[in-house]
């Protein structure tokens, strides 16, 4: 990965051999435990500077305490959010919206989506959900004792609850889903091509949806008004590409991340086959023990951070995986316990970005975890295979074989 000089006013002493994308664990290990390799960020001073901590290959500040990231998240006018991550790939600038625009423009856009994610909104969706789940999991258990996971259940639950939310054809699912992993995890050729594909599909249903308007996400979208006007066609696309990515990958692997986990801890596995009312509890302390998502910002001005010297145009690494285990935070953080209470984990998140999709995302896990649980015996990771995990803005989890022979 080609990496940027550390700049000038970065002291050497404040520099860590430490990155989100290819610390040790992380790049694609068979096995890798990537939250437990980005754990040991807190062995270290509470801010670093990472030379290659982004999929470019730039440098970030790192800030490990949890009160230092809610810090940094909630002054907008310091630390922003418009980055353009994935514009940037095609090499344009425009921003991903509500996720990269800042106060005020930020409130507009996320009061126009927020009721479509809303609590009740999601109440509606359940029923489905959880038919989708049964429907998966029941044709798993009738086809023998041992399933690739991510590919028959994880990413068909998910991504087919999320392109119903989205108006888009269950059948293009495999496609999608490929879309995603080379958007997040693919190399440098792959990248900007699925981008390009991505943008090209957005912007394609924008104008099909403004000919034949159906009750869809994107076509409330063309339809919608702010501040008394219609949306422009690179608004539309920055909310489109938003919601296809941030509901494509995030949701199926936490269910990859925990049902790893109940695979080799088959005690808290019976617990909560035993005791399914434990499993809303349990998916908190799953969600903080393996979040997938580092938040970035972009300083707007010079400022001295808890002792470091960020200068304007620095970017600053908020990764939730790593406030998920400050010990300021939370006693014993490295070990997983199904019944910890208080768990005020970062995985969504904090202050005016905090995700718009976490109702959604929660009752997904929960059920997904609920029904597996009740339908598959005790399940272990199959003899003579290990789970490929992998690192970066987004944390990924392929190829989890399980066996219940
Ligand atoms: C386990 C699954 C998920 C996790 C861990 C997650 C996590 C996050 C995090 C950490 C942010 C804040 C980003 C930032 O501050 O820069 C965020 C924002 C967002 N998420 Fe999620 N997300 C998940 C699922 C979803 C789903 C399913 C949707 C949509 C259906 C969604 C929609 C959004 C949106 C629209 C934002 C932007 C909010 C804003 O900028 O105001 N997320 N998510």
């Amino acid at each position: 990965m080609a990496t940027n000089p550390v700049p000038d006013h970065v002291p050497p002493e404040m520099v860590r051999d430490f990155s989100l994308f290819t610390s040790p664990g992380m790049s694609p290990t068979p096995n890798g435990d990537p939250h437990a390799a980005v754990a040991c960020a807190h062995d270290g001073p509470p801010i670093f500077y990472s030379p290659y901590n982004t999929q470019d290959g730039r440098g970030t500040w790192v800030i490990t305490r949890a009160a230092d990231q809610r810090k940094v998240l909630q002054d907008t006018e310091t630390f922003s959010s418009h980055r353009s991550i994935f514009s940037s790939v095609l090499g344009e600038t425009w921003p991903t919206i509500p996720l990269e625009l800042d106060p005020p423009a930020h409130g507009v856009f996320r009061s126009l989506l927020s009721p479509l994610l809303s609590p009740k909104r999601v109440r509606v969706l359940e029923p489905a959900v959880r038919e989708r789940a049964v429907t998966l999991i029941d044709s798993i258990a009738a086809s023998g004792t041992s399933c690739d996971v991510m590919k028959e259940f994880a990413f068909p639950f998910t991504v087919s609850i999320f392109l119903r939310f989205l108006g888009l054809p269950d059948h293009r699912l495999d496609t999608f889903v490929g879309w995603a992993k080379d958007l997040l995890h693919g190399d440098d050729v792959k990248r900007p091509v699925a981008a390009r594909t991505i943008v090209t599909f957005i912007d394609e249903l924008a104008t099909n949806r403004r000919k034949e308007p159906v009750d869809d996400l994107m076509t409330f979208i063309v339809q919608a008004q702010v501040e008394g006007r219609r949306l422009t066609d690179e608004e539309i696309r920055g909310i489109g590409v938003l919601v296809f990515v941030a509901g494509l990958d995030t949701v199926a692997a936490a269910i990859g991340f925990d049902l790893a986990y109940l695979a080799r801890n088959l005690k808290d596995q019976e617990l909560l086959r035993s005791e399914p009312d434990r499993i809303a509890l349990a998916a908190e302390e799953l969600l903080r023990a393996y979040p997938p998502i580092q938040l970035i910002r972009v300083a707007t001005k010079d400022i001295d951070f808890e002792g470091a010297p960020i200068r304007k145009g620095d970017y600053v690494s908020c990764a939730t995986m790593i406030a998920n285990r400050d010990p300021a935070e939370f006693g014993c953080p490295n070990t997983i316990d199904l019944a910890r209470e208080d768990n005020r984990h970062a995985a969504f998140g904090y202050g005016p970005h905090r995700c718009l999709g976490s109702h959604l995302a929660r009752r997904e896990i929960i059920i997904g975890l609920e029904e597996w649980l009740a339908r598959i015996p005790a399940f272990r990771i199959k003899k003579g295979t290990a789970p490929i995990t992998c690192g970066g803005h987004v944390f990924g989890i392929e190829n989890l074989i399980l066996d219940w022979s």
